[in-house]
């Protein structure tokens, strides 16, 4: 062996999956059960997925966990699916076992419009503060988000500050460092976009499934990831 030529074997590439949330309330419907726990058992898969994914070559998680369109549902649902938030950021213990950090994307809290109640703030701050020294896996889970409300807002703050070009916008997203999607997934048999990190998303591999939310697992995320085979 020449060894001049020797090198290490590269660090496989990180790669930014991105879920769109879907079918928790038909795979609770289906077992006859109220809907909130199809919800307490989609926040159960989100837990497993970063397992997995942090275990893999994953360096971006990003869910949608509620979008500006949500708060239409009835209120008891969306009284459910808040504390189930409380609960996702209060996973902390875990995160730093997965070496994960947690991240936020929505509509900010002081803004004109933003919905995100005092108590789910409160657990969103701390999550990103006590999981913030974790280096591995960034979890980024977006709440009171629309993908539209972030380009109208980037647009705008990249107009007061000067030309608006494509580089001024992406300046502008809700978070700057949220690199592009490099696979998109989304449960539950509904084969289309929904407002979900639009900018974020250009150029990326879609990986659609019939199984709701809360069955999907490792195994699901290894054929998201095998869209990549070859890139
Ligand atoms: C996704 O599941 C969870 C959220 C949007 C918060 P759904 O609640 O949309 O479940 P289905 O689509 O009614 O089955
Ligand atoms: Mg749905």
């Amino acid at each position: 062996m020449n060894d001049k030529n020797f090198s290490p074997a590269a660090e496989p590439r990180k790669v930014h999956v991105a879920c769109v949330i879907d079918g928790n309330g038909r795979w609770a419907q289906k077992r006859g059960l109220p809907r909130t726990e199809g919800h307490t058992a989609g926040e159960e898969a989100l837990a497993e997925v970063v397992r997995a994914a942090a275990a893999r070559n994953v360096g971006w998680l990003t869910v949608f966990g509620f979008s500006t369109e949500n708060w239409v549902r009835p209120r008891p649902e969306v009284r459910h699916i808040l504390s189930l938030h409380r609960k996702i950021f209060g996973r902390v213990d875990e995160m730093r076992r997965n070496n994960a950090s947690i991240r936020w994307i929505g509509r900010p809290f002081k803004e004109k419009g933003a919905r995100t109640p005092v108590y789910v703030q409160r657990a969103i701050d701390k999550a990103i503060a006590d999981t913030a020294p974790n280096s591995g896996l960034v979890v980024t889970v977006a709440f009171d988000y629309g993908s539209r409300a972030e380009l109208a807002r980037a647009a705008s703050r990249a107009a007061a500050a000067g030309p608006v070009d494509p580089t001024s916008i992406e300046k502008n997203l809700y978070d700057p460092t949220l690199p592009p999607v490099d696979v998109l997934v989304r449960t539950s048999g509904e084969k289309r976009i929904s407002n979900f990190l639009l900018w974020q998303i250009n150029g990326c591999k879609v990986y659609f499934t019939d199984r709701p939310w809360p069955d999907f697992d490792a195994a699901e995320l290894d054929q998201a990831l095998a869209l990549l085979d070859g890139d």
